[in-house]
């Protein structure tokens, strides 16, 4: 067994803090591009909300816990660069995205400029709304060409442009940065699908719109996601139904019902984020794919997708010929107990063109984790 203080990693104390935080996973969980592992003050935040329903009623408990709401409105609001005032809770990424379309009321056939890896359910709902999906200029791993984004904003400006930060599909980190700073200079408002990447990659990068979700790299409850407007946008959404004078109109992008506990759970673990420091977070994060990468690739056959220095936790793996993603899932689940996922092309029909299987460790791995699952494989 290999030490855990193994200096591939670092920021050794971040890992064992935020392991002792939590729960003790029941075997070796490498899935937080999924789903991550919730720390006990998160937990137990959500359970004495729910508890406080039960004691004084579902709408007194939430009268009371507005002030931490609206502190935790800031706190997420500062991860996208933007105010409390404009955040909305909302149920996922995807509930985010409805939500903005919704207000937003773009007319039909109005173009989006997106990557030809854009998520799936993203492409769908674009459609939905009556919108024409348009790709973006790619390099041959899928990051946008800076460049290239520059000319079509010029030539052919979209109505706006969606870019996912982090694909679900690849541990690729988009240059989100410069396409912010073309986009604002093109008028072209950018919107940043940061499922993937709060909690995991600087989010305060200039976008007009910033969405994500709780569960995955900012460690909260399932059932949680949130939606940032800048004031300039926000302005020109139109909510089904307006919030009464004196909210900030974002609000009225927040479902009167709603699973309050969760998002009680997510501010605590944005909380946490914070305290830990989200630069040494990345930091981090950046070092365990990098190790990732460098212990998995060629083991078995199977070929990391992603360039070895990327700065993202996620690594996917072609298989090799012949080889089951699903199977290989499950075998490692219940032979290995090594929670991953297999990640299959109708995920990004527009880029991939086989199966991987995606290994996203949170701050607690080990090398002890990755050498197992190297093993395995
Ligand atoms: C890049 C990306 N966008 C959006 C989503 C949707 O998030 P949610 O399940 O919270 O709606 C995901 C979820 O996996 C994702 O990976």
């Amino acid at each position: 067994m290999t030490d855990p203080q193994d200096d591939r990693l670092p920021h050794e104390d971040l890992g064992a803090s935020w392991r002792k935080a939590r729960p003790r996973p029941a075997g070796r969980h490498l899935d937080s591009a999924a789903c991550s592992r919730q720390s006990h003050r998160a937990l137990e935040a959500a359970a004495h909300h729910a508890r406080h329903e039960a004691e004084l009623g579902g709408y007194v408990a939430e009268a009371a816990s507005d002030d931490l709401l609206q502190q935790g409105r800031s706190v997420i609001g500062g991860l996208a660069g933007m105010a409390a005032a404009d955040v909305a809770f909302v149920e996922s990424a995807q509930a985010a995205l409805i939500a903005l379309l919704t207000g937003w009321r773009l007319p039909a056939g109005s173009r989006v400029a997106c990557l030809p890896g854009e998520y799936a359910p993203n492409i769908a709902q674009l459609r939905t709304y009556g919108l024409r999906p348009e790709p973006l200029p790619v390099d041959g791993l899928g990051r946008a060409d800076v460049a290239g984004v520059e000319r079509l904003l010029a030539a052919d400006p979209p109505s706006f442009v969606h870019l996912t930060h982090i694909p679900s599909h690849r541990g690729l980190l988009q240059p989100a940065a410069e396409i912010a700073a073309l986009c604002r200079a093109a008028g072209v408002p950018l919107v940043l699908d940061a499922a993937q990447s709060m909690g995991h990659a600087d989010t305060d990068l200039g976008a007009d719109v910033v969405y994500g979700t709780s569960r995955k790299w900012l460690a909260g409850p399932r059932g949680v996601g949130v939606l940032c407007v800048r004031p300039a946008l926000a302005a020109q959404l139109t909510p089904v139904l307006p919030e009464p004078e004196g909210v900030p109109p974002m609000r009225a992008f927040e479902s009167g019902e709603a699973h309050v506990a969760g998002r009680v759970g997510l501010v605590v673990a944005v909380g946490e984020h914070l305290a830990a420091g989200p630069h040494l977070v990345r930091e981090r994060l950046g070092a365990i794919g990098r190790a990732t990468r460098e212990l998995l690739d060629g083991v078995g056959g199977w070929r990391v997708m992603e360039p070895v220095d990327e700065p993202t936790a996620t690594t996917t793996l072609a298989p090799p010929e012949g080889v089951d993603v699903v199977g290989t899932r499950t075998r490692l689940l219940t032979e290995h107990g090594i929670v991953v996922s297999a990640i299959g092309p109708e995920r990004a029909p527009g880029e991939m063109t086989g199966p991987v299987l995606r290994v996203s460790p949170h701050l607690d791995a080990t090398i002890d984790d990755l050498e197992a699952l190297a093993a395995a494989l």
